[in-house]
Parts: structure tokens; C-alpha cells; sequence
């Protein structure tokens, strides 16, 4: 067991030769003030609102600038130490190329999806999968193909996607021009890719994996291995949610022997991202890729995996408190902890562990509660949390029946009647919920987290819908003739 680590991280780059170029330009620039008549006018904070400058510290406001000025370098096209770190990054991923996102790995599908795929064109995408994918093809036109991962019923969730259903889409649809995987699932699920990626490259079609919530998977040998690794030819990465990279910030891989056209997709992305990228962010996305790097970096990663198996020791010690593991017949990310009390729902438990405990987990559906050991929790952040779960499976805390209602995690076979785009852009109508029944949906419904659909435009909307759309009083259908 990995000992409680202090100060660790006091400085990202201590003991390390690991570089981090835009931190450092963006350090420059600090240290070397001009007067400075460009935007942002907020002229290094002096024009904020003392309570907000007071709440985030003169200093990060003294680096928000674009990346236009300061020799910081440019995003479209990458240069200086933007186009460095970019570099940087991808040799510790283990990529050809990758692009550093803002708008998160959002941007990165979409610019997958408008560069890669073209109107009319068959992509065989999970059902689970996250609606930024599903913008991209509305966009493109593409359509997707379903594949509906194995399902794990106790829990409520979507578990692993088996090579041999992709092999036998790809054997039924002669025309399939991408493989669009989502690995691995909200609940850390992990499909075999290896094998994914055999079967894709036996028929001849390029594999993206979805690997928002693995950007910590090429750092630390008790995580799952990275698609880059395991033939995927593009991955997307949100360092923002576990890789400690600031909020909306993601990277986009190609991988080392893609063909992908990485010229369109850099292209996309041009378009797609702000002309006014924010350095701070860019500077985060570098300093996590330093940090993960580096021995303090690599530290925080053991703790992080000793504090998992910390707390699913002690949670499997509490007699009426479920948790998923990795002995169902597939693998998963021993650091996402999926977790059950028997006589309480997820949101029950979720607002027991909130209100009583004062602890907020990642996300509750109707079934049980998402908790991520993160990098920055240390291990007494564990022991409180165990503590507090054992007194809740102890104290017979009763469900509030409201609740009881509602169901969070879209697990219902589509009835396509449309296309995707087609629906989208028909004439619609807002009807109520029950009147929409028998109708065909016009709108995306992905509520998040986790942002996987209840409803996608052209698909028929049933009773089987209405327990996910508590929050809905009408719906978008497509207008009748
Ligand atoms: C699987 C998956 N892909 C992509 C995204 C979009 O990521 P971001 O929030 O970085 O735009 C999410 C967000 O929750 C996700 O869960």
C-alpha cells in the first residue's frame, strides 16, 4: 500500500526534467509584463469584479490571454510551444498526432464525424455512446448502425461490446465505413478492443474509440490498456474529467499506422474551435501531460489505484452494500466505482451521502451511485467516505417512493422509422409527452451526465420512453402531413 503522499505536486516540475512548454512561455509572459492594448480587456484582471478576481486570484486572470500575443504560439495552425506541447503529448500517448481540444472530447467526435464521414454513409456506433457523436453524424449525415453493448441487468447499465458483434454487422452491411466504439462505459466497463480492432482491420474499416473517461489508462500498469495501443486508429481523451487538466479541455489522438486523413480532421477542427483559444487551458492540458509524466505525477497515479483497492476492500466488508467488479465476465477501471445499498435508490443514496455527509459523488441513477477515485483524493478522503457508507447500510434509511419512478440509464432498443439528419431537420412540432407517443422524435434527448440518448430524431417514441422523461412535459416530434 502506497503511503499517504505529502505535498505532492508542490511544484509540477520538482525533481523532473519533464517539459511543459506552454507553461513555461505562459510563465514568461507573467514574469515579462508589456502594456498591453489587445484582448482579453479585462487587462490582466484590473477590470473584473473584485469579488470574482478576489475568488480566483489575480494571477490566473494575469495569464488569461489568447493565443495571439506573447510568443504562446497558435492553435490553427499549431506553432511555438502550443505546436510543442501538442508534440509532447502525443509521444506520451503514444500517437502520430495529436490535437489539444477545447469544448472537450465534444469537439474532437464532431470533428471526427465532419471530417471523416460523409452523408448517406453507414458508421457502426454503440448505443451508448456519448451525444456528441450523434451531433457529428446529424451534421454529416452519416448514420449510425446500431450495436447494442451486452446489458447488465441487476445494475441498469450497458456492459461490454463482443468482437463478434461487430464482425457480424461488418458481415451484413458490406458498405460500413467506420467502426465508432465508446470504451470504456460511464461505469468503467472495458470491451476488448485488441479484438475489435482485429476484426476492423480484417474488413478493411478504420476503428475510433471514445476513450473520454481512459486518459489515465497509458500511465500506470493496473489501468486498462489504451486503444492507441490496441489498433484503434483515432481515440479522444477527456483530460478534464480524471487527467487534471482543467474543465472543457481533451486531446485527440491519431494513432501511430492510421491512414485517417489527419489533414481533414485538423481542418474540422479549425472550424469547429474558438478563433480566441484560452492559453490557461491550453497551459492545463500541457501541465497534465507534464504532470502525469513526472514522478510526482506517476506517485499520484499509485496512490490513486492503492485508495481504489483501499475502498473496495472496506466496501466489500458491508454486508447489504453492492459493487461492481470485474468478475462478471469482463474487465473494467478498477478506479470508477459503481456502487449499490439494498433498500435504496442511487438518488436516494446519492442525496443521503450530500446532505447527512456532506460528500458528492460523480453521478446517481435510479439504481446506485458513480464514485470516481480520482488523482487528487487522498486516502483519508477514502476512509470518510467508507466510514460513511457503512453507517448508511447500517442506519436503515428508508427510499423516498418519488423517486422510485424514474429511471436514469437509456437502455431501450430503437424503432428507427427515420433518418437521423432527415428528422432533425424535418418540420417539427412540440406536443405533450403522452400525445407524442406513437410519434417519431425530432430532437436529440440525452440528459447529463451521462449523455447517452433516451431519444435520437427519427426514432419512434412509446410508453417505454416516458419513465426516462420525468423532466419533459412536451416533446419535439416530426410534424404530421
Ligand atoms: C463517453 C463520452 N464521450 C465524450 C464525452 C464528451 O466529453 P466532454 O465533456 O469532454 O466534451 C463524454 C462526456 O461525458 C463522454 O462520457
Amino acid at each position: 500500500m502506497v503511503k499517504e503522499i505529502k505535498n505532492i505536486n508542490k511544484n509540477l516540475n520538482e525533481g523532473t526534467k519533464i517539459k511543459a512548454p506552454i507553461v513555461e512561455a505562459l510563465k514568461a509572459a507573467y514574469d515579462n509584463p508589456t502594456y498591453q492594448f489587445h484582448i482579453p480587456g479585462h487587462t490582466k484582471g484590473r477590470a473584473v469584479l473584485k469579488d470574482f478576481k478576489k475568488l480566483i486570484g489575480e494571477k490566473a486572470l494575469s495569464v488569461d490571454t489568447t493565443d495571439e500575443f506573447d510568443n504562446l504560439g497558435t492553435l490553427h495552425p499549431a506553432t511555438g510551444p502550443i505546436k510543442e506541447a501538442q508534440e509532447l503529448a502525443a509521444e506520451a500517448f503514444g500517437a502520430k498526432k495529436t490535437f489539444f481540444l477545447l469544448n472537450g472530447s465534444t469537439a474532437g467526435n464532431l470533428a471526427i464525424a465532419m471530417a471523416l464521414t460523409k452523408k448517406g454513409q453507414k458508421v457502426i456506433v454503440n448505443r451508448n455512446c456519448h451525444r456528441s457523436i450523434l451531433t457529428g453524424l446529424i451534421i454529416s449525415g452519416a448514420e449510425p448502425i446500431w450495436v447494442c453493448p451486452n446489458r447488465i441487468e441487476d445494475w441498469s447499465i450497458w456492459g461490454n461490446i463482443e468482437a463478434n458483434q461487430i464482425e457480424k454487422l461488418l458481415e451484413s452491411n458490406n458498405d460500413i465505413s467506420m467502426v465508432w466504439i465508446t470504451n470504456p462505459t460511464y461505469e468503467g466497463v472495458v470491451s476488448d478492443i485488441k479484438s475489435i480492432s482485429k476484426v476492423c482491420k480484417k474488413y478493411g474499416v478504420p476503428l475510433i474509440v471514445d476513450e473520454a473517461h481512459g486518459c489515465l489508462w497509458n500511465f500506470n500498469k493496473h489501468l486498462p490498456e489504451t486503444a492507441l495501443k490496441l489498433g484503434a486508429d483515432a481515440v479522444v481523451h477527456s483530460l478534464h474529467k480524471t487527467g487534471g487538466s482543467m474543465s472543457q479541455t481533451s486531446m485527440l489522438h491519431i494513432s501511430k499506422d492510421s491512414c485517417l486523413d489527419e489533414i481533414a480532421v485538423e481542418k474540422t477542427l479549425k472550424l469547429l474551435h474558438t478563433t480566441s483559444p484560452s492559453l490557461m487551458l491550453l497551459g492545463s492540458l500541457d501541465a497534465a501531460r507534464a504532470n502525469l509524466q513526472s514522478k510526482g505525477g506517476q506517485k499520484l497515479l499509485d496512490r490513486m489505484v492503492a485508495n481504489a483497492k483501499y475502498l473496495r476492500n472496506r466496501l466489500d466488508n458491508i454486508s447489504n452494500l453492492h459493487q461492481i467488479k470485474a468478475d462478471f465476465g469482463y474487465k473494467t477501471d478498477v478506479t470508477k466505482v459503481f456502487i449499490k445499498i439494498d433498500g435504496l435508490s442511487g438518488k436516494r443514496l446519492e442525496s443521503i451521502l450530500e446532505i447527512d455527509f456532506g460528500i458528492e459523488v460523480e453521478s446517481a441513477s435510479d439504481i446506485g451511485v458513480l464514485i470516481l477515485c480520482n488523482l487528487g483524493n487522498k486516502r483519508s478522503d477514502f476512509k470518510y467516505l467508507a466510514d460513511a457508507l457503512e453507517k448508511i447500510a447500517s442506519n436503515h434509511y428508508h427510499d423516498v417512493y418519488y423517486l422510485e419512478k424514474r429511471k436514469h440509464m437509456p437502455m431501450l432498443e430503437p424503432q428507427i422509422k427515420m433518418s437521423l439528419r432527415d428528422a432533425f431537420y424535418a418540420d417539427k412540432e412540440r406536443v405533450s409527452k403522452e400525445d407524442a407517443i406513437g410519434r417519431i422524435s425530432a430532437e436529440v434527448i440525452a440528459e447529463c451526465p451521462p449523455g447517452i440518448s433516451i431519444l435520437l430524431p427519427g426514432e419512434l417514441i412509446t410508453e417505454e420512453h416516458l419513465p426516462y422523461l420525468n423532466d419533459y412535459d412536451t416533446l419535439e416530434v416530426v410534424k404530421s402531413e
